[in-house]
């Protein structure tokens, strides 16, 4: 009796579990309690119910790749945590909305809000291969999607919308601890002000900040890596909604950018052989930290480790303690001509203002004829369609220049304001001192004429080619040989370098011993 019992219970729970293993979708017919899943077709992912910790007491309910039961993408009722004496059931009312009940205390937990078609009836939830769900009404309208409302994880080849109408609409939060699934301190979100660039804030603070959107839409560029095939990245307008997604290439091992809860964001990537997330990327260097360079300051990431830096014309405030920015030199005098620095590869200051509907010429014209205008930058956005319904992007800056960062990858040019250009002045500095080099020149010139006038041609052409032989060797040491004298015979360089004379020597430099050439036999 007790056996055939346990017979047909177990008998049920294969049956049922095998409807649930083989079912992504849920339906008003059925619902979902603590023990059952839905599993995407291609059973990439599942959706279910989950604790953080073998030892957590809470239940939540969430989205986690169905290989890799660790790792959740998804968290419905992040901050209301169900107990797990508490019995609770996850269903679809008749008026499409998805709820989570608890029935031991009557209440609910979590439901999906603002559903687009309110009081439509017969909606089914479907879980996708691509890590969300939908929740749709049969005719095929999406009234409300996982998507829509991310924790703290993007996966590839799906769209997240940020903005609409210029105000933010979608964010990643952190985890608040590693099992904590509730708000954390750490967000993702597009900039409210300005809509071009993103942050992550830590609280209210801007703790890191994105590119400004540019030319190709594309906020960090292509991204490859030996684990992750292929990943490309962009921001994206369509109309009044502002989109970011990213693709990985076919054949990619599971990946996804996630925004931890120490406020890293990064992009991970599954080893299948180690069974272990890999970093493929992140942002690691403290350089990376919002502001950290002060006012005017520049984080060069060029530099091992990366480093402050100032712009030509400015010097540290405090050589001690970097984060206290760059000041000017010279001071800025109103009137006087306008000169302008340009610091090329740059990732541009936050705080711009940005100019509607210009040319560059334009852009650079509204920022020289103000005094207070500090800096400007321009792009084109014709290849993202443009925000706004402006295809240009002349942005200036009239306050301090923060968070600026030099890097071989970033392509944008920052003009900022000086005093006086360093350039001119090296022109003036120049004009004086060539006149007097010229003339010690001549000089020497002059007096070496006189010389080999007097020594006479003794010296027949075999030791001038063992000497540039000799030359040509000592030159080794520097490992450089590859001096180049374009256009220059052999015959020439030992002429003019007077079968290199040691008199002729004018110092050894990186490249081996430097000749002083005799111009007049290079004609
Ligand atoms: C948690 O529970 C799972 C399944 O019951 C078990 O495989 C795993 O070892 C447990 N982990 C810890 C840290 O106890
Ligand atoms: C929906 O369900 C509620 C309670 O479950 C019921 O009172 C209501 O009549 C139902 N509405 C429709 C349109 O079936
Ligand atoms: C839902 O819509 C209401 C009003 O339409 C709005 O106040 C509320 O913020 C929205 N909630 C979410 C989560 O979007
Ligand atoms: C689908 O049905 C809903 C509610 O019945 C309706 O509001 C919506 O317009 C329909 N969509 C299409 C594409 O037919
Ligand atoms: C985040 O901000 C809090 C207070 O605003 C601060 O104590 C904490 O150190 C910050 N965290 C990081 C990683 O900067
Ligand atoms: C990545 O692959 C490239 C060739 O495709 C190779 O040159 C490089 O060393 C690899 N890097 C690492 C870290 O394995
Ligand atoms: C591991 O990943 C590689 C490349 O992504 C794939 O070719 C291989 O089939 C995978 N192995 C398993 C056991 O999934
Ligand atoms: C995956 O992990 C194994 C074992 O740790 C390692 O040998 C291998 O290089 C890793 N593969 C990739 C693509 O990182
Ligand atoms: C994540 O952030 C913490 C503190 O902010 C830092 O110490 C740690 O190195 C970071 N980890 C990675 C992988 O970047
Ligand atoms: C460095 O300067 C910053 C900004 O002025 C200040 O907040 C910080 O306390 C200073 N650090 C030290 C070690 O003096
Ligand atoms: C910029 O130009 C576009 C198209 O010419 C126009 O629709 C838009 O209103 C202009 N914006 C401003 C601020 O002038
Ligand atoms: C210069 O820029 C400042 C700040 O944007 C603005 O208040 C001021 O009116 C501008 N002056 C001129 C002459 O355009």
């Amino acid at each position: 009796m007790d056996k055939a019992n346990l017979h047909v219970f177990f008998l049920l729970f294969l049956i049922l579990s095998c409807f649930c293993e083989s079912n992504d979708q849920l339906t008003q017919a059925n619902s979902l309690s603590p023990g059952d899943m839905l599993i995407s077709e291609g059973r990439a992912f599942a959706l279910g119910f989950f604790s953080p910790t073998n030892s957590s007491k809470s239940l939540y309910l969430g989205i986690w790749y169905h290989n890799i039961p660790g790792t959740v993408v998804w968290v419905a009722n992040r901050d209301s945590p169900i107990s797990k004496l508490s019995s609770v059931k996850l269903t679809i009312t008749n008026s499409s909305e998805m709820v989570l009940f608890d029935l031991s205390e009557g209440r609910t937990i979590w439901k999906t809000v603002n559903t687009t078609s309110e009081g439509a009836d017969g909606a089914i939830v479907v879980l996708l291969d691509s890590g969300y769900f939908v929740l749709r009404l049969p005719n095929g309208t999406v009234v409300w999607q996982s998507i829509d409302h991310p924790t703290d994880t993007i996966l590839p080849n799906t769209r997240v919308l940020l903005s609409y109408k210029a105000q933010v609409v979608g964010r990643l939060v952190a985890w608040k601890g590693p099992d904590d699934p509730s708000n954390g301190d750490f967000s993702l979100s597009m900039d409210p002000s300005s809509n071009l660039q993103l942050f992550i804030w830590n609280g209210s603070l801007p703790y890191k900040r994105s590119l400004v959107v540019n030319e190709v839409s594309v906020s960090g560029g292509t991204y490859q890596s030996n684990t992750t095939s292929v990943m490309s990245q962009y921001v994206y307008y369509t109309g009044d909604e502002l989109y970011y997604a990213y693709t990985v290439s076919d054949g990619s091992p599971y990946t996804r950018i996630l925004l931890d809860y120490r406020g890293n964001l990064s992009l991970l990537s599954w080893n299948n052989t180690s069974l272990s997330w890999t970093l493929a990327f992140d942002t690691p260097s403290s350089c990376f930290l919002y502001a950290s360079c002060g006012p005017f300051g520049y984080c060069d990431a060029a530099a091992v480790p990366t480093t402050c830096r100032c712009p030509d014309g400015f010097e540290l405030v405090d050589s001690l303690n970097l984060s206290r920015g760059c000041q000017r030199k010279e001071a800025l005098r109103c009137g006087k001509e306008n000169n302008f620095v340009t610091m090329p590869n740059m990732k541009v200051p936050d705080k711009f203002l940005r100019i509607m509907n210009t040319s560059f010429d334009q852009c650079a014209e509204e920022c020289s004829r103000n005094c207070s205008c500090m800096a400007y930058a321009y792009a084109n956005l014709s290849s993202a369609g443009g925000t706004m319904g402006d295809t240009s992007r002349c942005l200036v800056w009239t306050g301090d220049l923060i968070d600026m960062e030099q890097a071989s990858f970033y392509t944008e040019n920052l003009y900022i304001r000086l005093a006086e250009s360093p350039v001119q002045k090296n022109g003036e500095f120049l004009k004086i001192l060539l006149p007097i080099i010229a003339c010690l020149l001549l000089l020497a010139f002059a007096a070496l004429v006189w010389k080999c006038k007097r020594r006479g041609k003794q010296q027949k052409k075999k030791v001038q080619k063992k000497m540039m032989l000799e030359y040509l060797r000592s030159t080794d040491e520097a490992g450089n040989k590859n001096i180049e004298f374009p256009f220059v015979s052999f015959n020439d360089i030992v002429a003019a370098t007077n079968n290199f004379s040691d008199t002729n020597i004018l110092g050894k430099g990186g490249f081996g011993k430097v000749y002083k050439v005799l111009a007049k036999s290079f004609t």
